[in-house]
């Protein structure tokens, strides 16, 4: 970083702390942290676009967000998966105050630089109300922690982590904001997405979009997705050992040193055949060759979700291929995909009926799953008889919001786990059960499918640790995904270009 940079750097930081510790404005400081009563006021008035900054005077809008632009011009430091295990394995309370110490000045550049990329999107996306409320939720929430003390004693850490455990609560409203304001986008612009532009459950062509265009939205919201992985990680990481009588032996915060990807595939495995069933009246068998014993250091969350979401596709596509409920209803109805309710539920109760009264229901071709440990690489091939996808439909399954799926299978629960990416949720979502209003435990149905979002994001996932997913099609057998995972865990994050690699 230049000096001038350093320089910029300190006077917006000194300049917003005596702003915040100078507030006297009609809320008064209600918590420990002046700065989020600060946002409290401000939360009334309209936060307007860094665009818009030059008709300002020097208010307190105008410095949290020339703070946001400063912020997001300095260097993060993109870290390993080795490094955050040692650095989250001692449970010392001056080695827990020195990892805060690095997320209190790690996270308000990360969120920032996240922030000013949504201002400032390409193609008037940044114009869409959706979009806007997400750059200035990840504004308030960068101001919020730029402002906040650094922690220099042991209570100060624990304070500072539980500001940060706030941070986490909310999961859903953010991917649900941006997903809305694509989607009005989309309609804007007939279809610049390059998803369904029928909406949900539709293939549709793409012939009337510009590649321009959708390219730099893809890119974008990738970027996004991996900026908000990455922030999410490092406080979850930090605030699972919270209090630190919560370390669990084998594990740094939220990696395990030993996790068996072919036991993590039994479990996730026996999950989503229960979602299918429940969404379709049938699952197919899943075989797991590979050996329980064999195990790597990674981040256990992160792979159910990279599985979960292959095995739900590949789940889906063998019922719909080969269940007779469902190829007699095709030939009547239709595909699947135009379905209503009626003719949804008709198939589901013929599926679960079938597969009562016969020993074991009717034969499906299996799942196969194969995990290979190499000595750099750990491989997990997921291959399905489900009908595949053609070449040239190949390349839209990457495409966020792009499905072929009926909109009936999204379920009645919130968003997926991958896209709200919390621990907490991943565990209530896997269980189903969450708490009612009146106190009673109700069970959402998770989705099966719907939203477009499983293939690009379980990517997006794989990429952050120097791993991949790649998909090898044969239309009209089926499907083999290959989920490649770095064993070593020397790679360091993959961050957005903004956030330049600096990894040590
Ligand atoms: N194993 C597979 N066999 C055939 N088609 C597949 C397979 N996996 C994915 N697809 C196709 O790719 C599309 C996109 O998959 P993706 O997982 O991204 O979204 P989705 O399953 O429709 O919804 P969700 O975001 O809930 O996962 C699917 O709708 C389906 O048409
Ligand atoms: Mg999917």
């Amino acid at each position: 970083m230049s000096t001038n940079q350093l320089r910029t750097g300190k006077v917006v930081r000194d300049a917003v702390v005596k702003l915040a510790k100078g507030y006297e404005g009609p809320i008064k400081a209600r918590s420990r942290y002046a700065p989020q009563a600060l946002i409290h006021a401000l939360e009334g008035q309209p936060l307007n676009t860094v665009r818009g900054l030059g008709a300002l005077d020097n208010s307190e809008e105008h410095i949290m967000y020339k703070a946001i632009q400063d912020l997001a011009k300095e260097e993060v430091t993109c870290m390993s998966l080795k490094q955050l295990y040692v650095n989250g394995k001692n449970p010392e309370p001056a080695h827990r105050l020195a990892n805060a110490q690095f997320l209190h000045r790690e996270l308000p550049v990360r969120l920032s630089q996240r922030a000013v990329e949504l201002m400032n999107l390409p193609h008037g996306l940044s114009d869409v109300p959706g979009v806007q409320q997400v750059y200035n939720c990840y504004a308030r929430y960068a101001w919020e922690l730029f402002c906040a003390p650094l922690p220099t004693t042991p209570q100060e850490e624990y304070d500072y982590s539980c500001l940060l455990s706030s941070l986490l609560l909310d999961g859903q409203s953010i991917p649900r904001a941006l997903s809305i304001g694509l989607q009005d986008f989309r309609k804007q612009d007939g279809g610049g997405l390059g998803g369904g532009g029928g909406g949900r459950g539709s293939r549709s062509s793409d012939a009337n979009v510009d590649p321009a265009v959708r390219l730099d939205i893809q890119e974008a919201i990738s970027r996004f997705y991996t900026g908000r992985i990455g922030v999410r990680f490092l406080i979850e990481h930090h605030v699972s050992t919270l209090p630190p009588s919560r370390c669990r032996q084998g594990w740094s915060g939220i990696i395990q040193s030993a996790v068996s990807p072919s036991l993590e595939a039994k479990h996730t495995a026996a999950a989503v055949r229960s979602l299918c069933m429940r969404h379709l009246g049938a699952a197919p068998e899943v075989r797991i060759f590979g050996k329980d014993d064999a195990t790597f250091t990674y981040v256990p969350s992160h792979l159910e979700v990279m599985v979960s979401e292959q095995l739900k596709n590949a789940c889906r596509a063998v019922v719909q291929k080969h269940h007779p409920a469902y190829k007699s209803m095709t030939a009547l109805a239709g595909p699947m995909s135009d379905w209503g309710k009626k003719e949804c539920s008709t198939v589901r109760e013929q599926a679960l009926a079938a597969q009562s009264w016969s020993d074991g229901g009717p034969q499906m071709p299996p799942i196969k799953v194969t995990v290979a440990m190499g000595k750099a690489d750990v491989t997990i091939k997921i291959a399905d008889e489900g009908g595949g996808a053609s070449r040239t439909e190949m390349e839209q399954l990457w495409t966020y919001y792009y499905t072929t799926a009926n909109k009936f299978l999204v379920g009645n629960a919130n968003l997926p786990d991958i896209l709200t990416g919390s621990q907490d949720e991943a565990s209530t979502a896997s269980t189903g059960a969450v708490q009612g209003s009146a106190g009673e435990v109700e069970h959402p149905l998770p989705p099966l499918a719907g939203f477009g979002m499983g293939l690009p994001l379980s990517r997006v996932y794989a990429r952050y640790f120097g791993g991949d997913v790649l998909l090898k099609s044969m239309e009209g057998f089926g499907m083999d995904s290959y989920l490649h995972l770095n064993r070593l865990g020397h790679n360091c994050e993959e961050l957005p270009p903004l956030a330049r690699n600096s990894c040590v």
